[in-house]
């Protein structure tokens, strides 16, 4: 059968994941009409609409691989476009939020200097909010969009001057677009065409010296604790350390009060600061307030690399969906910062494992993993989080495990304390975990914090998040 031959939608898929991209092609062809009406019906708003429509197309391409009933073809794509729809509006949310942002920054700095572009007397509140969400979008999006408007590079070639799939380009700059579109709303003033002005925002912009600029940026694996989260701290210390918060705002307030009265010298957290949870960027605004040390999970590390989601359970994976659309370009930027690692006098804290390679990803569950940790440890004491399973490893002949609220830790034996989840236990405790460490006694003591595990399984339930995502909060399993 030929492509002329109206071929169904089942050959076409099978034909595209042999490799054969006019398949595809003929796919967007068949169903670009009706993607189209969906997104212009869903956000009235015919540009926008377009580019969330190539989007969909973009996601459904890259995960045509996941899709396991063919013939379910159009309603797994009216879903992806669905899901993109909400992106994009909470994108917009969010740039309203920049330009709020923006306007009480330029309203409370009377004495910003002038600048050509910006002041024509009054500041340009539309190259106020496009500043904004160029310095928030992250040094990866922001170099494909000028390697794209600056030096009009084809996308083959920025994919191959930046050793990065084409792919990649095509979502980055869709998603650089999409902020700047969404800052840019309304359109801009008609004394310059809108890409004159873009491109000429991008230039002044890219023409400022930079830290982040000057700085290559760092894949995910090679990203390592920066100076400033390698507290060498000889002095005793009380130091709290949690993981696992994902996005339970309740459970972590919770957590928060008790930890004003514990009254700790430090706190670390080992990431999983967001997803399953509605709340995942007032529970980063609340660990970057607070000023933690907090370290990259897995739940992170998809926000970098998205095809980290096929990795996840599909309820995992739908949540992961809404977490993306709940992220402020803030909270993105803020989580390219965060390390894999770190450390103080004699511990090591990881989010899931000390392997190399595997820190956010291996869990310590059986003998074996665990050996491969204590072969791993670079310090005598290592605290990890990811399994949401509070527990102490002891390195003997065969590892012991002791779940003891309170438990001797012996300097001379490599120990890997899992300090549990804040926001999703799983230990038949509902009450959120965390661990107080006394680097004087060696004292470790499990803290267990009752919080109102009704509303936070209310408040999933209520955004159409999985269920079984809010009913495991009751019993901790
Ligand atoms: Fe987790």
């Amino acid at each position: 059968m030929t492509l002329d031959a109206a071929p169904t939608d089942a050959h076409l898929i099978e034909r595209t994941r042999a490799g054969d991209q006019a398949a595809f092609e003929a796919l967007v062809h068949r169903y670009e009409p009706l993607v189209l009406g969906y997104t212009r019906h869903l956000l009235e708003h015919d540009l926008e609409a377009e580019d969330v429509a190539q989007e969909t197309f973009l996601k459904a391409f890259r995960e045509l691989a996941s899709l396991r009933e063919i013939e379910r073809f159009l309603p797994w794509l009216k879903a992806i476009a669905w899901r993109e729809c909400r992106a994009w509006v909470r994108a917009k949310q969010s740039a309203r939020a920049a330009l709020q942002a923006a306007r009480e920054t330029r309203a409370h700095t009377p004495d910003l200097p002038t600048d050509p572009l910006l002041d024509d007397g009054e500041p340009d509140p539309w190259l106020a909010r496009l500043e904004r969400t160029m310095e928030n979008m992250g040094e990866g999006r922001r170099a494909v969009l000028s390697l794209f408007y600056l030096d009009e590079l084809p996308q083959e070639k920025i994919a191959a001057f930046l050793e990065i799939p084409v792919g990649t380009v095509k979502r980055r700059l869709f998603e650089g677009r999409r902020d700047v579109s969404a800052a840019a709303a309304p359109e801009p003033p008609a004394d310059l065409p809108g890409r004159k002005r873009f491109v000429s925002a991008v230039k002044r912009l890219l023409a400022q010296p930079k830290q982040t600029l000057q700085t290559p940026p760092l894949s995910v694996r090679d990203r390592k604790a920066s100076p400033s989260t390698q507290a060498n701290k000889e002095h005793p210390m009380k130091i709290a350390v949690l993981s696992c918060i994902h996005g339970n705002l309740p459970a972590l307030e919770a957590v928060v009060k008790e930890l004003d009265a514990a009254k700790p010298d430090q706190v670390y957290c080992l990431g999983d600061v967001i997803n399953y949870g509605t709340e995942p960027s007032a529970c980063i605004g609340i660990v970057r307030e607070r000023g933690w040390t907090v370290l990259q999970g897995n739940h992170e590390a998809f926000v970098l690399e998205p095809a980290m989601l096929d990795e996840f359970n599909p309820f995992a994976r739908n949540c992961g969906f809404f977490t993306l659309g709940a992220l402020s370009a803030s909270d993105r930027a803020w989580i390219k910062t965060l390390p894999l690692t770190a450390s103080a006098a004699g511990i090591q804290f990881v989010h899931g494992s000390p392997v190399k390679g595997k820190e956010v990803r291996q869990y310590l569950l059986s003998q074996e993993d665990m050996k491969a940790g204590f072969e791993a440890m670079t310090a005598p004491l290592c605290f990890v989080g990811h399994t949401h399973v509070p527990m102490a490893m002891y390195d003997e002949a065969t590892p012991k495990v002791s779940k003891d609220a309170v438990q001797q830790i012996d300097p001379k034996v490599k120990t890997i304390v899992n300090v549990g989840a804040v926001g999703q236990p799983r230990d038949r405790d509902p009450r959120a975990c965390w661990v107080l460490y006394d680097s004087a006694t060696k004292t470790l003591e499990y803290r267990r914090t009752s919080y109102d595990t009704q509303e936070a399984c209310r408040r999933i339930k209520d955004a159409g998040l999985p269920a079984k995502m809010g009913e495991r909060l009751l019993t901790a399993v």
